[in-house]
């Protein structure tokens, strides 16, 4: 993970936070969390039932995003489909049902045990046209200008270096090619004592940026936002967290990017 800019936050206690918070979700995904996790979840957020239907069900046990987004990535036959931040694969084997066996996924993610389990309901279930990579969104392991959709479920806000991963989505997308994500953005800047709490950033909230910096970061890096929304049917699930939401205005969005056509 690259180091940068949160004041005091230890990029490197984080780090092992957020893997051993995700290791759990791949190992135990009924585990305690300060959010929720699964297919009720996903439905929630608005996911088909009968699209989920069509993947691996461990994949859903583990899912832990926090909105939809496949309707704005309308992803195509024969689409290639970068996924950051891939988990236990959901997001990937329903990008890959769209895909469809002239197109591919690649997701990328840093902890062994969510790859460990993608790879292997990837491989049980027949999916050939996905594959799992070790890596970290900030400088994923993919060639420029490659894939023709990117997609990422609750995890910018987990990366400290959020500038660094919009260059990244840049970088791997075609020209014309789109970014569809959900994450958690806040309305008013966190302060110092939520921002360099590991606990709360491995929990999705700590390393929230604020909305406008957000879309800052998005636009710096060379992609215009075509569409933005609020996930008002996600919702954290501990009261500590709780607390941040409702003082802060800590928040679920979706959005659709694009690279354009010709950089200026
Ligand atoms: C909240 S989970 C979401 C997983 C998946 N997108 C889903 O919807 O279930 C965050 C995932 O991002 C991964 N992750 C967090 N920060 C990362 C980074 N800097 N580089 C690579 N993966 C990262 C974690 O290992 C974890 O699997």
């Amino acid at each position: 993970m690259s180091t940068t800019p949160a004041q005091t936050l230890d990029t490197h206690e984080l780090e092992q936070r957020v893997k051993h918070m995700y290791e759990e979700v791949a190992r135990d995904p009924q585990g305690d969390f300060h959010f929720e996790t699964g297919r009720a979840l996903a439905e929630r957020l608005g996911y088909s039932a009968a699209d989920l239907d069509r993947i691996p069900a461990q994949a859903i046990d583990s899912f832990a995003g926090v909105g939809h987004f496949l309707d704005l990535a309308a992803i195509e036959p024969g689409d290639a489909v970068l996924d950051l931040g891939s988990g236990s694969g959901m997001d990937s084997f329903l990008a890959a049902v769209a895909a469809g066996p002239e197109g591919r996924v690649a997701g990328v993610d840093m902890t062994a045990e969510q790859l460990a389990k993608a790879r292997r309901l990837g491989a049980e279930a027949g999916f050939h046209n996905v594959e799992f990579r070790e890596g970290y969104i900030e400088d994923p392991p993919v060639d420029a200008e490659t894939f023709d959709v990117a997609t990422s479920n609750g995890v910018i806000n987990l990366s400290p270096d959020k500038p660094a991963v919009f260059r990244a989505i840049a970088r791997a997308l075609r020209l014309g090619g789109r970014l569809a994500l959900a994450d958690i953005v806040t309305n008013e800047q966190l302060p110092e004592g939520v921002t360099c709490d590991a606990s709360l950033w491995a929990a999705c909230i700590g390393g929230a940026l604020q909305r406008d910096g957000y879309r800052t970061a998005i636009e710096d890096a060379g992609l215009e936002i075509l569409e933005w929304r609020e996930n008002k049917e996600y919702r954290f699930v501990s009261e500590r967290a709780d607390n941040a939401v409702r003082k802060y205005g800590v928040t679920s969005i979706s959005l659709l990017a694009r690279r354009p056509e010709r950089t200026a």
